[in-house]
């Protein structure tokens, strides 16, 4: 197994590694079809084995604070892309993939490394023992609503449109009402690593 920095012939492998790894997590439908490009400076890495990409990260980092960090008063970065196939997982890919991200970092001023997740156990347990600590306050919900749950939500302004179907955010305190009225809801969890 090799990290090293993606390159352009590795889209069709980073976007196939990321949509199966995405697959069993709360982020099953949050497919993407092309690499995304950043307009800060970023630390883009992948894992190979035998030509495969088999893992992934992406952080991108600020020169100015509070252009892509959340709510910090130091420079920081944000992994938004951290992935590896099922069937390689548990071997350190994802560690080794974060552990040169941070020696790339030391060139930089970033203070502070900033990850979003949803609410799958293991995936919060991997950041907490790499030392993130978590942002209870800056937690909020991701609401999926479908067919007549959308109806709690909005009406359409178009004649014989109907909405059948939404993603939202939300950031208040009645947390549990929101569960209780929606299906689908995940806690989306900020964690944030000094550096
Ligand atoms: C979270 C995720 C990236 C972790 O990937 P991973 O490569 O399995 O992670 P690691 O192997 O580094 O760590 C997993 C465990 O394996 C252990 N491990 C490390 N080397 C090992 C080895 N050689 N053999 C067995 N286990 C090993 C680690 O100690 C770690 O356990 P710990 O967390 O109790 O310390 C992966 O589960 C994933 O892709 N999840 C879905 C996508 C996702 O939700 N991404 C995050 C949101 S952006």
């Amino acid at each position: 197994m090799i990290i090293r920095k993606y390159n352009e012939n590795d889209n069709l492998g980073w976007v196939r590694c990321r949509v199966l790894a995405f697959l069993d997590s709360a982020y099953f439908d949050n497919v993407l079809r092309e690499k995304e490009k950043y307009q800060n400076p970023a630390i883009e890495l992948v894992a190979e084995v035998n030509h495969k990409i088999v893992g992934l990260l992406d952080l991108e980092y600020e020169l100015e604070i509070g252009i892509v960090g959340y709510k910090t008063d130091e420079l920081t970065g944000v992994i938004w892309h951290l992935a590896v196939l099922p069937e390689y997982r548990n071997q350190g890919i994802a560690t080794a993939l974060l552990n040169e991200a941070m020696k790339l970092l030391t060139n930089t001023n970033v203070k502070i490394i900033q990850a979003w997740t949803r609410d799958d156990k293991w995936v919060i347990d991997w950041y907490l023992r790499r030392g993130f600590i978590l942002s209870e306050e800056s937690s909020y919900l991701h609401v999926y609503a479908e067919d007549e749950e959308c109806d709690y939500i909005c009406d359409a302004k178009i004649k014989n449109l109907f909405v059948c179907s939404s993603f939202n955010h939300y950031i208040g305190p009645d947390k549990e009402l929101i569960k209780r009225t929606f299906k689908r809801v995940h806690t989306c969890n900020l964690f944030e690593l000094n550096k």
